[in-house]
């Protein structure tokens, strides 16, 4: 894994840890792009695991695509994080949800992909570009001021600056509240709602 192409790997050799995820589990990712990180995850959590990959530009995702031929526990969905209805027919209740979206909105994006798949427990992965985000004109981006969009559902464990791999950029380790001790492997794939 080269830190300098993926913020995963820039964060692991900062010292963050990867979350548990045990044989079965479900990963939902987004914005996968050619899947340069979604490849290392899905080599990471094991075959057992399945990693739902979500990329909405056709031109990434086709790579995305002739690469998951060689990852059995790649599915990549070429769709928008912006209407996880869309593809909640496929995807259960996931364990890890990891997110490198460079939007605005990316907060909102990762609050409805939490109604749809997160529960409580579920880890969060997040690589967010500072700059991207709405703030006052002329003012710098820091994480503490847009910090409670995301912290709404789920309880930040660590905020990692990126530098000197991928500049402006932290990253964001949480978990949604609620959760008990271990997360155990999901069983059903069905029945996704909204909550
Ligand atoms: C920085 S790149 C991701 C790089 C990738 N995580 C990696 O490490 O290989 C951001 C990706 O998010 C995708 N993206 C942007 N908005 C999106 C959306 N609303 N839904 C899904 N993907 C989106 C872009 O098309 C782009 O491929």
């Amino acid at each position: 894994m080269d830190p300098f192409r993926s913020k995963l790997a820039a964060a692991l050799v900062k010292g963050v840890e990867f979350p548990p995820v045990r044989p079965g589990s479900a990963i939902l990712y987004l914005g996968a792009a050619s899947g340069t990180t979604a490849t290392h995850v899905a080599d990471a959590v094991g075959r057992e695991a399945t990693v739902f990959a979500v990329e909405k530009s056709l031109r990434p995702f086709q790579q995305l695509l002739s690469v998951a031929q060689r990852y059995p526990n790649l599915i990549p969905l070429l769709e928008d994080a912006r209407s996880p209805q869309r593809y909640s027919p496929w995807v259960p209740r996931v364990d890890l949800i990891c997110m490198d979206i460079p939007q605005g909105d990316q907060a909102g994006i990762l609050e409805a992909n939490l109604s749809w798949f997160a529960r409580p427990g579920t880890w969060v992965l997040l690589a967010v570009k500072l700059a991207s985000l709405p703030r006052r004109e002329g003012a710098t981006a820091r994480w503490e001021d847009v910090s409670p969009e995301f912290s709404r559902r789920m309880e930040v464990e660590d905020v990692t600056p990126l530098d000197p791999f991928h500049r402006k950029h932290v990253f964001v380790r949480g978990r949604v509240r609620g959760g008990g001790g271990g997360i155990p492997p999901i069983t059903s794939r069905g029945g996704n709602r909204a909550g």
